[in-house]
């Protein structure tokens, strides 16, 4: 149960206020999860031995980022679509190896795209767009110069993070703002042994329990509540019937949380959760399928042996 009385401001507030006011199951939108200590507990996650889908994407990339650059036709323009730091991107910039190429990270962290300018500013002129994607793809239209082509980057899976009922209508806006031509490249997890993704997302450092936690530590921050994250705790589950792993955040006892900003108290039962991510898993098939009902060609993919994981070039 939930009490109310002031109206929420910002994007965030208005999100908080919703997800924690839901009566079947509270849920947060996970691109909260980026605030700037959020952001670098996700870079520390992609070193973690157990999640490796960072590690099989940038192999992936190293391996096709020539075969990519072969398909770009010049004058051109990178974009990327929830960046983070950018890390894996310089394999595709350094084979494009285009004097004075712009490449416009587009994030909701400003953290990531700090970091990101930093490592990437060697090999392009990096143009941070902070906002969500849509905000990113409207001012990436405004600047790009009238002819060029755009090869826009959608990497570490993070399609995933959707819903699987809005990945076809996501694609299809995606797709609505870009020019014919124009080339999509996307990183997919494939669908693989439940264990390993277990560990992925529940690994023994607890780094992804941190990363977990730290949506509440904002909701603190940022909008004066009172979460105890002791009173807390991290699950990752696989659902099968959905083919995703879901985190959760479960409330160790019966406890009312208040949201000072929102003027708001929730209350918790004990072993009720906030559901805070949806990581799907996808089958080669399913991509294809999504390219298609998109309106965008699939044009080439390539794998991973040890990883199960896609890097899928799609043309507008
Ligand atoms: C799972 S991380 C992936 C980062 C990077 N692409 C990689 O492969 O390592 C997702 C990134 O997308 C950003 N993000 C999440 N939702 C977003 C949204 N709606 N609009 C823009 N960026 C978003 C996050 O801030 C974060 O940097």
């Amino acid at each position: 149960m939930a009490t109310s009385v002031k109206l929420p401001v910002s994007e965030f507030a208005a999100d908080v206020w919703a997800g924690l006011r839901a009566v079947n199951q509270k849920k947060l939108p996970p691109k909260y999860f980026y605030d700037d200590l959020g952001s670098k507990l996700f870079e520390a996650i992609t070193l973690l031995p157990e999640y490796g889908l960072s590690r099989a994407d940038e192999r992936v990339l190293a391996r096709c980022a020539e075969s990519v650059a072969a398909r770009v036709q010049r004058p051109c323009v990178v974009a990327e679509l929830g960046s983070g730091s950018g890390k894996k991107t310089s394999h595709i910039l350094g084979a494009l190896n285009v004097p004075e190429l712009k490449y416009y990270p587009i994030d909701v962290s400003s953290e990531a795209l700090s970091t990101c300018s930093r490592e990437l500013g060697k090999l392009a002129l990096v143009e941070p767009i902070m906002g969500d994607y849509f905000h990113g793809l409207e001012c990436l239209s405004r600047k790009r110069p009238a002819k060029s082509q755009l090869l826009l980057l959608f990497l570490g899976s993070t399609i995933g993070n959707l819903e699987r009922s809005e990945q076809r209508e996501f694609l299809r806006a995606v797709r609505r703002r870009l020019r014919p031509g124009d080339l999509f490249l996307i990183g997919a997890d494939l669908v693989k042994d439940v264990d390993r993704m277990l560990v992925a997302y529940d690994d023994p450092a607890n780094v992804t329990a941190a990363f977990n936690l730290n949506l509440l530590a904002r909701i603190n921050r940022e909008l004066q509540a009172n979460f105890d994250l002791r009173c807390f705790v991290h699950e990752a589950v696989w659902n099968p019937a959905e083919r995703r792993m879901e985190m959760y955040l479960v409330s160790r006892e019966e406890q009312d949380v208040r949201v000072g900003a929102l003027d708001l108290t929730v209350h918790f039962r004990e072993g009720e959760s906030i559901w805070t991510e949806s990581s799907h898993k996808f089958t080669v098939e399913e991509l294809e399928t999504l390219a298609k009902d998109s309106e965008f060609e699939v044009l080439d993919q390539w794998g991973d042996s040890e990883w199960p994981l896609i890097e899928t070039l799609w043309r507008a």
